[in-house]
């Protein structure tokens, strides 16, 4: 990619540190690795990662909080748009996973330190089998045929660097007609509702219907279902 700062390897413990690390000596990076040993998903959980997924981190150097806003919004926009251009029609599962038919196609993890930002996505392409554990599936075992993994990243970056300078109203307007308005069962305060997913609002706060018309407004979903 030209003038682009874009690490290849064959083997990282994770992108992510990678990038981080990367991001001492530049002010944007991208670092794909072709498997992972130490892969990492949200809320401290493993993501593993064999040969043939793509594992890629995307680093910017000395952000404000509302690019790491924007970041956590425009991420599965763009994932989404270059799944549809391979006629696959995926849906936003909150925050930002990437199902399809039920099951996971992508995970995106976004880290900040201090000032840096590092955004990772592990999105599964040309890998057949999944542990049993796992419930996912892989753009090859949807289209049943083999994708090229750099081109799809190069496709997702260059998504991603247009999104950047999107007005923030309008992505995530766009954000939430792809969001899965499914029901779910959480939990607030120590109590247990069930509700249906109506949208995200300007502060990432989640508006649910519980019935009878009331609005829900949490933070944080604790999915139970
Ligand atoms: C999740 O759904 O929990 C997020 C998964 C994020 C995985 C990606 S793969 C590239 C990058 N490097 C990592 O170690 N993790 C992220």
């Amino acid at each position: 990619m030209n003038g682009l700062n874009f690490f290849k390897f064959d083997i990282l413990e994770s992108t992510q540190d990678k990038a981080f690390e990367l991001l001492e000596k530049f002010d944007e990076i991208i670092v794909i690795s072709e498997k992972m040993t130490k892969g990492r998903g949200r809320y401290g959980n493993a993501w593993i990662a064999d040969i043939g997924g793509l594992y890629m981190s995307i680093g910017f150097k000395n952000k404000d909080i509302e690019f790491s806003k924007k970041i956590l919004i425009i991420t599965p926009i763009a994932v989404l748009d270059v799944l549809n251009e391979y006629s696959i029609l995926a849906k936003i599962k909150l925050p930002n996973d990437i199902y399809f038919e039920g099951k996971k196609l992508c995970g995106i993890l976004v880290e900040v330190k201090d000032r840096d930002v590092v955004l990772g996505i592990g999105l599964n392409v040309n890998q057949l089998e999944f542990p049993k554990e796992i419930n996912a599936i892989s753009m090859v075992i949807i289209k049943n045929h083999v994708f090229n993994i750099d081109e799809i990243a190069i496709k997702i970056y260059k998504n991603l660097k247009t999104l950047i300078f999107a007005d923030f109203k309008h992505i995530l307007k766009i954000y939430n007609e792809k969001i899965e308005k499914e029901v779910v069962k959480f939990e607030y305060n120590d109590k247990v509702y069930v509700g249906k997913i109506i949208e995200v609002n300007e502060n990432f706060e989640l508006i649910l219907d519980i019935g009878k018309f009331d609005i829900f407004c949490i933070r944080n979903l604790k999915y139970l279902i």
